[in-house]
């Protein structure tokens, strides 16, 4: 009896590992917050299409994303996840160096743009203002080679690559970021009936929580401002008296943080937030 009860135990654990969560948890060794369980768990059915709207440096890149790539590669071979941002030095930066430490433990072949598991499934990493780069990427069978698609700092890219995203018809779709204006693509997608919607705050997150809350507050003066509301809270910026737009990269300053992007004719606007 206890022989048969350790199987059906080792069986459910085994099946669990399959899930993203599990796999995260039990393969990769993350200690997983509630809500990138949830996340993650929402990432398994086919079909599922996830958004995720957290506070800054809340684990979106280095956890959600990472479990979401390495899980998808490590279990369907042949499949493909296509990552992309507005920004090409957070894809290198960020997120490859997450899957750059997995994929080495792992043995697989890794580059700056690409992760490669030996039966064929591959990520390839690139941050595009044409909508074009994402002709071709289609999942050959849902089930067997499924196509994933990670679109990380969402507030950053521009409305037509969400058409162009839908148009690949993903297996699993994840659009994730810290909040910015109320507008654009990315909260275009927060608004969808056809995704699960998530949402994160710095007190959901024990390496942040009340200590960063109160620093922020302090540094802003106020709970009430739009950075603190974004950063901690998780919520969009929507005051327009805090925010000035920017046409081109030099106005990206050090001071200021992305809203929302969006393409007027040949021009690239962005919502920017000054912050201090
Ligand atoms: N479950 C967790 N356990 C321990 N640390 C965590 C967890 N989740 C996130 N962190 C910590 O959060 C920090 C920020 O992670 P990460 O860069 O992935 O956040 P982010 O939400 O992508 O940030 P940003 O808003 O800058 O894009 C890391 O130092 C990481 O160790
Ligand atoms: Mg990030």
């Amino acid at each position: 009896m206890s022989c048969a009860l350790t199987a059906i135990e080792n069986f459910i654990i085994m099946s669990e590992a399959w899930t993203p969560n599990g796999f995260a948890s039990s393969i990769l060794g993350m200690n997983l917050y509630d809500w990138q369980r949830d996340v993650l768990e929402a990432l398994m059915p086919v079909g599922s299409k996830v958004t995720l709207r957290a506070a800054n440096e809340s684990g979106k890149t280095g956890i959600v994303a990472t479990a979401f790539v390495i899980w998808h590669l490590a279990l369907f071979p042949g499949s493909q996840v296509v990552c992309t941002s507005g920004v090409w030095r957070q894809v290198v930066e960020q997120l490859w160096r997450h899957l750059r430490k997995y994929g080495n433990q792992l043995n697989w072949k890794v580059t700056q743009d690409t992760v490669e598991a030996p039966h064929g499934a591959k990520a390839i990493g690139f941050s595009t203002t044409d909508g074009g780069k994402f002709e071709g990427f289609h999942a050959d069978d849902h089930y067997k080679v499924p196509l994933a698609i990670l679109v990380d700092e969402a507030k950053s890219v521009e409305k037509e690559i969400f058409d162009a995203i839908e148009r690949c018809r993903p297996t699993r779709l994840l659009v994730q970021s810290s909040p910015g204006g109320a507008g654009g693509g990315f909260y275009d997608t927060c608004q969808d009936p056809r995704f699960r919607h998530f949402k994160a705050t710095a007190f959901d997150c024990p390496h942040l929580g009340a200590a960063r809350a109160k620093e922020v507050e302090q540094r802003e003066g106020s709970t009430e401002t739009m950075l603190y509301k974004s950063m901690i809270m998780g919520e969009w910026m929507v005051d327009p008296n805090q925010t000035f737009i920017c046409t081109q990269k030099k106005d990206w300053t050090l001071n200021s943080i992305h809203g929302c992007c969006s393409r007027r004719g040949r021009k690239r606007e962005c919502t920017c937030y000054k912050v201090w």
